[in-house]
């Protein structure tokens, strides 16, 4: 089967590479021509585990290619992905969907008979309608179809969730559409990959449903934190006692420093927009987002409180582990880091900082903050290590040498990452999450 993916982002990228893998003979498409081209030389635009392996492989068994030409690439594709960016619109956080109404329009005068025109992109409820429409009004006569098929891709284990999902979303409206999807995803049914059908425009409420529903966990158990260290008790344990119930599920229920990058923080925001325009109020993801939005700038005060109140942070200097808003990703958009560093270099702080990965995308968004190129020179002289990002590489710290490296002993470990008692045994101040 031949499959069009347009956007070669990180969810167009990961989505045609493993398509190749399955055998499909797959063309990713984008405007980009330096993107094109340096894919074209074997160089990934994002960091994520697997792929460029991933596509090397495919592109040498002739499956993958890349392309600034949307229109010859069209030829002969029964299957055309539209996988472009849906950023929050800039003053309101409506989703904007200028990119995948440009791709609709461009498709429309070279759609072939029979080929169904699939979104991918995360849109509002209706989007499908609109892209049905503009390719009715670009002329095209013969028979097509719109079909919603939202992904669900963690970034850093974006590979293994597109082979083994939990389950698959197809949003069609006729069978022929339906026809199609089960081919495109034919190769997972050895997986027994659940396909679920839905109505087109449930398919698009189903990826915000699901985004706004894990925002609502974390921060309903970083909420949970706050109470347990007010009154005592600890959150990872409660945290295991309420996720053992099979009913509520274990994941997604790990304490920090709230949530970031490219989907939950958008996404909700999108949501709130889609149930206002609908007078439908969704008045708990409403109070999700602003819990997560205070809740960056609290951590920022933890590590203040940390260094001896608002005064005596003055002049300190914290040591940030971990930028990137999770680990196995150079992404920054929306991470806690940003707020966090910002709320210390208000008060006065110094920060330093170091990321495996990220560095190079941090630098220019947080260019108050002395980046270092290891983990031992960002602690050199700190008052306070934060632990931020919970990166392997912060996971079995070497306590002795950061007690000599470091000025102070505040340690905090915005991820419960450590064993309090080992690392208080180690000499250091140690604060973390909900753990009183
Ligand atoms: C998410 C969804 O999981 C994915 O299905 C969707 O398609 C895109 O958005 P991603 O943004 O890559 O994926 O990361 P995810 O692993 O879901 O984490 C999101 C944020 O929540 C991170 O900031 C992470 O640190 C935080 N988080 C996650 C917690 O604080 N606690 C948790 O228990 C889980």
């Amino acid at each position: 089967m031949k499959i069009a993916m347009v956007g070669a982002g990180y969810v167009g990228l990961v989505s045609g590479a493993c398509f190749a893998d399955f055998g499909h003979e797959v063309v990713c498409i984008d405007k980009d021509p330096e993107k094109i081209a340096r894919l074209n030389a074997g160089k990934m635009p994002i960091f994520e585990p697997g792929l460029e392996e991933l596509v090397e492989s495919n592109v040498r068994g002739g499956r993958l290619s890349f392309s600034t030409d949307l229109t010859a690439s069209l030829a002969g594709a029964c299957a055309i992905f539209i996988a472009v960016g849906t950023p929050s619109r800039r003053g309101d956080g409506h989703a904007d969907l200028s990119f995948v109404y440009a791709v609709a329009q461009e498709i429309g005068p070279h759609l072939e008979a029979n080929a169904v025109v699939v979104t991918k992109s995360t849109v509002p409820v209706g989007t499908g309608d609109e892209v049905e429409r503009i390719l009715r009004e670009s002329g095209v006569q013969h028979r097509f179809a719109v079909v919603s098929n939202p992904e669900f891709l963690r970034e850093g284990a974006a590979i293994g969730d597109f082979k083994r999902p939990d389950r698959i979303v197809i949003g069609a409206d006729d069978e022929f559409g339906r026809q199609i999807m089960r081919e495109v995803y034919r190769p997972l049914f050895l997986n027994q990959a659940p396909l679920l059908f839905t109505s087109r425009r449930s398919a698009e409420l189903i990826k915000y449903a699901a985004n706004a529903f894990l925002a609502t966990k974390i921060m309903f158990i970083n909420e949970m934190a706050d109470l347990c260290e007010k009154v005592g008790a600890d959150v990872q344990d409660v945290s295991r006692g309420i996720g053992l119930d099979n009913r509520i599920g274990s994941k997604f229920l790990h304490a920090g420093p709230g949530y970031g990058g490219s989907c939950f923080p958008k996404d909700t925001l999108a949501l709130l927009k889609t149930a206002e325009d609908y007078d439908s109020p969704t008045r708990i993801v409403e109070a999700v987002v602003k819990a997560n939005d205070s809740r960056k700038r609290a951590m920022g005060r933890k590590v203040i409180e940390a260094l001896g109140g608002i005064d005596e942070a003055r002049g300190k200097r914290a040591a940030l582990l971990g930028l990137t808003f999770k680990p196995n990703t150079d992404d920054m958009r929306d991470s806690p880091s940003l707020a966090i560093a910002q709320t210390l270099i208000d008060a006065g702080v110094e920060v330093t900082a170091y990321d495996p990965e990220g560095m190079d995308l941090a630098a220019p968004m947080l260019p108050e903050v002395g980046m270092k190129p290891d983990l031992y020179a960002a602690v050199e002289g700190a008052d306070a290590v934060v632990l931020v990002t919970e990166w392997d590489a912060f996971r079995a710290l070497d306590f002795r040498r950061i007690a000599q490296t470091a000025r102070g002993k505040a340690f905090i470990d915005l991820r419960n990452v450590y064993d309090p008692a080992v690392v208080r045994a180690a000499g250091f101040d140690y604060t973390s999450i909900g753990r009183a």
